[in-house]
């Protein structure tokens, strides 16, 4: 895997350093690329490492098949549950879900992460093999590897605000950051933020691109919302399974398998089946499943963001969206 990555980072070293860079968090140097910035080289663990030569990669190697189904986001928007979900709609005839889960259910048993892995971080690193052609992108969508608009993918989106996002993203550096350096501020980290200088931010284009994308090709691309899951799971998570071909029949609906897969992908259920199991790659640090779970809460950043930068972020969003229905 390392021997991979080398030969990555050469193949593309010459077009990464035309690149325009910038200084960030925790001295890490972000590249923009196409309108978004990335890290460069091969970072920390693979699950965290959209690194630009990564991006790159993807795109040029990658080749999507019709049948495959991408589930896209803007990082710590609800990746791990919209996984997580996905993969249990898929799967639900071949685990059984119902009261007393089974035990062998692999979303108890692995991370949502193992179940549906990256295509820009595992698919050529690790060559794992695929669960019912189901896959994850942090990739723009402006970005992503040409195959995948033209052989008509399936896309599902999932969005959350940006504030909760913001300080998702905050902690979740902060618990990766090495144990000699200064955890980042708050301030400096909503500073780079709202200037989009991200981790494949600006965050607020990443959104549009596909909210645009979903309006023109509504059969190609749905739009989810983390603060409308939590509000009514029930309906999200149909609508969900109708999109990506596995609707629930009057029969399954009757007998709950709605609520047992609800349940199944609750933040209270999967956070603790993450307590003990590790990321299955070779790490420099030992990331924790855990890491992916923090609060799982809508509004938990009005406990960390002051009155004006709550104001700052509003106004953006505001100009940014500027009267699309997001
Ligand atoms: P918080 O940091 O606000 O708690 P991603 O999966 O894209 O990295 O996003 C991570 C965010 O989703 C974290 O938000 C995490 O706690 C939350 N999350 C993870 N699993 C979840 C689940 N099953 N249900 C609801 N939220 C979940």
């Amino acid at each position: 895997r390392k021997a991979k990555m080398s030969v990555i980072i050469e193949r593309y070293k010459d077009k990464v350093s035309t690149l325009t860079k910038q200084e960030t968090w925790m001295n890490r140097r972000l590249y923009e690329y196409q309108g978004f910035w990335y890290h460069q080289g091969f970072w920390y663990q693979s699950r965290a490492n959209f690194s630009v030569e990564a991006i790159m990669a993807t795109q040029d190697d990658f080749t999507a098949k019709s049948t495959d189904i991408f589930l896209a986001s803007h990082p710590k928007s609800g990746t791990t549950w919209l996984k997580a979900l996905s993969f249990a709609i898929v799967n639900r005839t071949n685990f059984i879900i119902g009261t007393g889960s089974s035990p062998t259910h692999p979303l108890l048993t692995t991370s949502p992460h193992d179940c549906v892995p990256f295509i820009e971080t595992d698919s050529f690193l690790n060559n794992p093999s695929y669960a019912n052609g189901l896959m994850a992108t942090h990739i723009p969508y402006t970005s992503l590897p040409e195959s995948i608009i033209s052989s008509g993918c399936r896309i599902v989106y999932i969005c959350r605000n940006p504030k909760d996002v913001l300080i998702s993203v905050w902690v979740f550096f902060n618990k990766l950051k090495d144990n000699s350096s200064t955890p980042m501020k708050l301030e400096d980290a909503f500073e780079l933020f709202c200037k989009g200088i991200s981790l494949i931010g600006p965050f607020w284009d990443h959104v549009i691109g596909y909210r645009k994308a979903s309006l023109e090709r509504p059969d190609k691309v749905l739009f989810l919302n983390y603060d409308k899951i939590q509000k009514d799971p029930n309906n999200e998570v149909k609508k969900l399974a109708k999109f990506i071909g596995y609707p629930f029949t009057e029969e399954e609906e009757a007998a709950g398998e709605v609520e047992n897969i609800i349940k199944l992908c609750s933040f209270e259920k999967l956070s603790e089946a993450n307590k003990t199991n590790k990321d299955g790659d070779v790490t420099p640090k030992d990331v924790s499943n855990e890491i992916y779970f923090r609060k799982g809460k809508v509004g938990d950043s009005t406990n960390y963001l002051t009155t004006e930068m709550i104001e700052i972020l509003d106004k953006i969003t505001e100009e940014k969206y500027n009267g699309l229905d997001i």
